[in-house]
C-alpha cells in the first residue's frame, strides 16, 4: 500500500501586477476567514510574501497603528487583529535546527489562530496538514508576480472558494 498521497483539494493561480494587488488579495483572504487556518507562504526573497500578510492583517482588521514587518530576526510576531494573527518567518533557520517544540512554534501552529508562515517550504510535512499553501513566483516584469494556490483540508477549500466567487468565479 501506498500512503495516501497529500494532495490539493482545489488550486487557484492568481496573477498580480503590483504589490497593491498581492496586498489586496491577502486583505480578501483576510476578510474572508472566520477561524483559524494556516497559511503556508513559499516563494524566493522579494517574491512578495510579507506584502500579503501586510493585506491579510488589513482584512482581519488589525487597527491601522500596527505595522507589519518580516519577523525575520524575532521569528514570530503577534498581532491583535480580529483573529489572533501570528506571522513566522523561517529564513534565518535552517530546517536541521528546526525545533518546532523548542522554538514555540508547534503550540502556535495547533494553537486557534491565523498563522502566516514564510518560507514554510521548512516546515515539516506534518507540522501543517491542513493549510492554504501559496507559492509566489516572479512574472516577466518587476512588478508581476504569481501566487499559487493550493489548499489542503477543508477550512483552506472553504477560503479559496470564497476568493473565487468573489472573484466573480474566474
Ligand atoms: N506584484 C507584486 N506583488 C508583491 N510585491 C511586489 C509586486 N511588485 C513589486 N513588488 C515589490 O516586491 C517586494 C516584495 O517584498 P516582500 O513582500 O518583503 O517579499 P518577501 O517577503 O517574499 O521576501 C516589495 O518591495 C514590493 O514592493
Ligand atoms: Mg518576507
Amino acid at each position: 500500500m501506498h500512503p495516501a498521497p497529500d494532495l490539493p483539494l482545489a488550486s487557484r493561480t492568481l496573477t498580480t501586477a503590483a504589490a497593491a494587488h498581492t496586498r489586496a488579495i491577502g486583505e480578501r483572504c483576510g476578510r474572508l476567514l472566520q477561524a483559524p487556518l494556516v497559511l503556508a507562504l513559499i516563494g524566493d526573497l522579494g517574491s512578495g510574501k510579507t506584502v500579503f500578510v501586510q493585506g491579510l492583517a488589513r482584512g482581519l482588521d488589525l487597527p491601522p497603528e500596527w505595522s507589519v514587518t518580516s519577523p525575520t530576526f524575532t521569528l514570530v510576531n503577534e498581532y491583535p487583529a480580529r483573529l489572533r494573527l501570528y506571522h513566522i518567518d523561517l529564513y534565518r533557520l535552517e530546517p536541521t535546527q528546526l525545533d518546532l517544540e523548542a522554538l514555540g512554534l508547534a503550540e502556535i501552529l495547533e494553537g486557534g489562530g491565523v498563522v502566516a508562515v514564510e518560507w514554510a517550504e521548512k516546515l515539516p510535512p506534518a507540522a501543517a496538514a491542513e493549510r492554504l499553501e501559496i507559492r509566489f513566483d516572479y512574472g516577466e516584469d518587476e512588478t508581476t508576480r504569481t501566487l499559487r494556490m493550493d489548499a489542503y483540508g477543508q477550512p483552506a477549500l472553504s477560503l479559496l472558494k470564497g476568493l473565487i466567487s468573489e472573484a466573480g468565479g474566474k
